[in-house]
């Protein structure tokens, strides 16, 4: 069994998908060992009570530096035997520490078709903003390795969601966790947790 554990910053929808889909029995290989957020009284970190996960904080403030938060992350996943680290909604900057401790071990989601959309500052909302700024017809969700390049890693999965006429930020976030995110990232997870995924330079295989 692979012991993972979900990094969150914020509501943890993307968090109660995967805890939804472990109880119907749909991450194969895998359990949901702890819940770390970066900030205390996040509502993620309800969610992980509400299923009887741990749940810890690990808060940039209480570090002199992000370097030094990422050391203290990477202790506290080592000391808890993770295997597999999820960002879902992970807005704190993490350092090449955690890539190197956990290489090509790291899930992130991701609310665009990267590499549109994505890089240093694409996060949140932000993200569905520029979207609609550009014009764009279609975006979508991607789950993707975390590599040293921020937004930069192999791809494991994409999905692709229409933008509507009168979209929002609001609307365009929903309709994307909805028909994308909250079903790619269990799903990767899954494979992960079956040892599917190869990598081979930037692509992922995705073994039978
Ligand atoms: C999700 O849309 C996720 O893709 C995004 O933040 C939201 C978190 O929602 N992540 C990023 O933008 C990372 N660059 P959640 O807390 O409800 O899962």
């Amino acid at each position: 069994m692979v012991k993972i554990a979900v990094l969150v910053s914020g509501g943890g929808t993307n968090l109660q998908a995967l805890i939804d889909a472990q109880s119907c029995g749909e991450i194969i290989g895998g359990e949901i060992a702890a819940v770390i957020a970066s900030k205390p009284g996040v509502y993620a970190l309800e969610r992980a009570k509400n299923a009887g996960i741990p749940g810890y904080v690990i808060a940039r403030k209480d570090y002199s530096d992000s370097r030094a938060m990422t050391v203290a992350l990477v202790d506290k996943l080592k000391e808890l035997g993770i295997g597999l680290v999820v960002l879902a909604g992970f807005m704190t900057i993490i350092t090449n520490e955690m890539v190197e401790a956990y290489p090509n071990a790291i899930l992130n989601v991701h609310p665009a078709l990267i590499p549109s959309f994505c890089g240093k500052g694409y996060y949140g909302l932000h993200v569905h903003e520029e979207a609609l700024k550009y014009g764009v017809k279609v975006s979508g969700a991607t789950v993707h390795f975390v590599s040293e390049e921020c937004d930069g890693g192999p791809i494991v999965l994409q999905k692709a969601v229409p933008v509507e006429e009168g979209d929002t930020p609001e609307t365009l976030q929903r309709r994307i966790m909805e028909q994308a995110e909250w079903k790619l990232l269990p799903q990767a997870v899954s494979l992960f947790c079956q040892g599917r995924l190869k990598v081979e330079g930037r692509t992922v295989h995705i073994a039978e």
